[in-house]
């Protein structure tokens, strides 16, 4: 048997990873400001996660959700507590797109209602309710396009409530910053209206933040910084610091039915130990206040490039703490090849001319600054 092959590979084999480095199978070492793809929260091979990871293993690594595990009870208290939501509920799952199926799902069963309002430009995953609310059609299979969907422009609070109105909607589904699109940030003002109307029409607010969550922009979750509360938000990411893990935040209001949600896998113990311990080094490296800081120091340093040597590359920068999207101009776009096999560094990319940078949370200043020297020079 052979791999279904899916995905358009990078001739580069990563054998070995520590902090914010990777090692291919030759030897050569890269720096890694993608973070397999905004995963790697705490930083690869973390010595206080592995060491977790390595005594939860010699205990018990699963049991079904038919018995107690205090592990869940103890990653919820944690998590509300460091999130700031410690009166909401937690729903543990596997991955980013069954934390926003069971999101829609709840949503649903709560006001009886099915149209969900999404946004132009939205990724929420590839299951069949996740991959309905993303914006990308050539995802999207006749099977799962039976899904009500109605998707509006970012930021355009009209559009929404124009919707709203039809009162047919279960629920609003967000990204904090739209990842995937390429580093799009919903406004303060435009969350603050979004919160505003949910409540006025009675429908639930869903925050994706399986992306920006997890202390990327700076705050635990992107959301954060318009001051708002959702009803439910997803997260999974940074969540397991490549331990698959997923989780549904749901408000007080809803109420749990016995097997109205449910998963084999979900807040397993060897997932569970690899959550608290992201928490723990979360809390103990203060990594919320060294994303924020980090994210700033690189935005401005980008700012200086594009106003001085590269202001023909540059197209635009966006994005707040180490959630970062540069567009480049259309003369530029092979900047992100050149970074990876010239400068051996790892960066994300959106569309064909946007990188993205998602590092771990506990880069350093160092590698920071060697990735700018690297980028100035590549434009
Ligand atoms: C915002 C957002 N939501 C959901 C997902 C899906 O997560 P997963 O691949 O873990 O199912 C992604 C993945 O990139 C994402 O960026």
């Amino acid at each position: 048997m052979k791999n279904f092959e899916v995905y358009k590979l990078w001739p580069i084999e990563p054998v070995k990873a520590k902090g914010c480095k990777v090692w291919d199978k030759n030897g050569t070492e890269y720096l890694d400001l993608y973070g397999g793809h905004a995963v790697i929260s705490i930083g690869h091979g973390h010595p206080v996660y592995n060491d977790m990871i390595k005594e939860q293993l010699e205990k018990i690594c699963f049991y079904s959700n038919s018995v107690q595990n205090s592990l869940q009870e103890e990653l919820a208290e944690r998590l509300g507590r460091v999130s700031g939501y410690p009166d909401y509920s937690l729903f543990l799952c596997n991955s980013g797109a069954e934390a926003n199926e069971n999101a829609l799902k709840l949503a649903s069963f709560s006001n009886g209602k099915k149209r969900v309002i999404a946004f132009e430009g939205a990724f929420h995953g590839r299951t069949s309710g996740a991959v309905a609310v993303t914006d990308n059609k050539n995802i999207v299979s006749p099977f799962n396009s039976g899904h009500e969907v109605t998707f509006v422009p970012l930021n355009n609070l009209d559009a929404v409530e124009k919707e709203l109105a039809k009162d047919d909607c279960a629920a609003v589904i967000i990204e904090g910053i739209q990842g995937v699109a390429g580093i799009y940030m919903p406004t303060d003002k435009f969350l603050q209206g979004l919160r505003e109307l949910t409540i006025k029409y009675g429908v639930a607010l869903i925050l994706d933040e399986v992306q920006s969550g997890y202390c990327r922009s700076g705050k635990f979750f992107a959301h954060q910084h318009s001051g708002i509360k959702p009803d439910i938000i997803t997260t999974a990411k940074g969540m397991g610091n490549g331990f698959p893990i997923g989780g549904v935040l749901i408000s007080p209001s809803f109420k749990p039915k016995q097997g109205m949600l449910g998963t084999t896998f979900g807040g397993n113990h060897l997932a569970c130990t690899a959550a608290i311990a992201v928490l723990k080094v979360i809390e103990e490296e203060s990594l919320i206040n060294k994303a924020a800081e980090f994210g700033e120091y690189i935005i401005s340093e980008l700012n200086k490039i594009k106003s001085g040597t590269g202001s023909k590359a540059i197209a635009d920068i966006r994005g707040i703490g180490l959630m970062i999207g540069i567009e480049m101009e259309s003369d530029f776009i092979k900047v992100r090849d050149k970074l990876l096999f010239e400068d051996k560094i790892f960066t994300g990319g959106a569309k064909s001319n946007i990188i993205r940078l998602l590092p771990p949370l506990t880069i350093t200043r160092g590698e920071i600054d060697h990735f700018l020297t690297c980028f100035k020079k590549s434009i």
